[in-house]
Parts: C-alpha cells; structure tokens; sequence
C-alpha cells in the first residue's frame, strides 16, 4: 500500500439484512455476520495504519425496526465491546463513541463509557461507534450546546448568534478533536448517506461497493484505498497546475 493512507474513514456497514435473506436466513443472522466482519475491518484498518475509524451502527432512524431486531443489535454491540478488550489492548485500539448516548438503554450506556474509559490511555487506532447517531441529530446539538455555553440575554445573546461560524458549530460536535473523514465507504450498492457525518463528510471521497457488508475482507478495504489515493482533493478549489 502506498504511504497515502487516509487518516479517517468512515463506513456505512450496509447489506447485513439482503446477506441473510439470500441464504434463507432471519435478518438478525445477517447482523451477526456482519459484526464479524466489523471485526475483521476494524484489524485490517489498524494494521494499515488509518488512525480513525468511524462505524456506523445503528442510526437515529433504525428504532423504526422490529424490536427484536433492535434488540438483536444492541445485544451485539455489548457483546463487542465486552468480547474485544482484550484484542483493543493487544491491538492499543481506543474505542470513541459519536450519537446522543442518553436516548440508549442504560446497560449499553454503561458499556460504551466503561469501554471508552477502559481504553482511553490506548495510542493506536481510534474506533468511532455510530450508535443511535443522526448527522442532522448532531448538529442540533452542537448548536444546543453552544447556545447553552453562550448563556446571554437580550442584545448581547443575538450579538452572539451573528457571530455563528462553521467552526462554533465544528467545535461543538461530538468530537471535534478528530478530523473529518477523508474516505466514506458504503457497503451494498446504494448510493446515498443516509444522515450519517453531515457535517464532518462535506469533503470528504466517496466509495460505494456493491459487495454486501458481511461478505467484505482487507482486500476490499484496500481496494477502497487504492481507489482514493487516485482522488484529486479539490475542496471546492481548482485543480493545482
Ligand atoms: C445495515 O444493514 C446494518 C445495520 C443497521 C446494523 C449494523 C450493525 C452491526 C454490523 C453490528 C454492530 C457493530 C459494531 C461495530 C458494534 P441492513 O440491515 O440495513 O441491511 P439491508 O439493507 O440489506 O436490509
């Protein structure tokens, strides 16, 4: 791999239900694959030196979903991060987590911040969980948040909202120490975002596979990187002479 590795990806893990289905499997089987492949990818990326890696879980619209599948997924992700502090700490993986943690049941909390904390000292990769996260969801609020830390009244408070810029609302995000992502990767041929890193993903490279999520392997993430470092990074710019 050449030494243009992008720094932060994010990947919209899409296809686990249609893996399924095409075996004649329940949908939940198809989740459990796919958390095993999460597995994989998360090693696959670390090794490759990408220093953020952003999953996308479960999206602020996926309670729309039978509760038994909901509840399938939430199971999962307890079991992964319980399973893989061992693996984290081998591995130096600091497990981050972007969403509105208060809307998840209290056990999952629980487990997201004990993870967190337990891994927190961990150098290497930093995994982003997407859990009950919404790209619109986390700008509302971000701009909750710098409306509460800019507690004015009257004349100085509208003073303050004219004053608004993109990086107030940036540095009001759930993790603004991180940098945006360059490379957004869909599994299962679709071609949208479906609200996931609005803001943080207006630069950045799309790649979208039609393979199915639970059927992904290094080889495929490493196409999606070979792929990107042939991108011209334009940010709105021209093309440099
Ligand atoms: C999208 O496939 C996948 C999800 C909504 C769940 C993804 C969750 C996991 C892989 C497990 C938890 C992961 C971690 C890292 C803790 P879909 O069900 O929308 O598939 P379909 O479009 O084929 O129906």
């Amino acid at each position: 791999m050449d030494k243009d590795i992008p720094a932060h990806v994010g990947i919209i893990m899409d296809g686990n239900g249609r893996w399924a289905q095409k075996r004649g499997l329940v949908r939940t089987q198809g989740h459990l694959e796919g958390l095993k492949t999460a597995k994989k990818i998360v090693k696959a990326a670390s090794d490759l030196g990408i220093r953020y890696l952003t999953l996308y879980a479960f999206s602020t619209e996926n309670w729309k979903r039978a509760a038994e599948e909901v509840g399938f997924i939430m199971g999962l992700v307890k079991q992964y991060l319980r399973a893989e502090f061992d693996f984290s700490k081998k591995n130096k993986i600091r497990t981050r987590y972007t969403g509105d943690l208060s809307g998840l049941p209290q056990d999952i909390q629980k487990e997201i911040n004990d993870s967190i904390t337990d891994t927190s000292s961990f150098e290497g990769m930093q995994v982003v969980l997407a859990i009950n996260y919404g790209g619109r969801d986390e700008i509302v609020r971000a701009v909750r948040r710098f409306a509460s830390h800019n507690n004015k009244n009257g004349a100085e408070y509208s003073e303050a909202l004219n004053k608004i810029s993109e990086e107030d609302i940036g540095g009001y995000l759930d993790n603004p120490d991180i940098p945006d992502p360059d490379l957004i990767i869909r599994s299962a041929g679709e071609y949208r975002t479906s609200n996931f890193l609005l803001w943080e993903g207006a630069y950045s490279e799309l790649y979208i596979s039609d393979k199915l999520w639970p059927d992904w392997e290094k080889s495929d993430l490493e196409s999606a990187i070979t792929d990107y470092q042939k991108r011209e990074r334009r940010y709105g710019g021209v093309k440099s002479a």
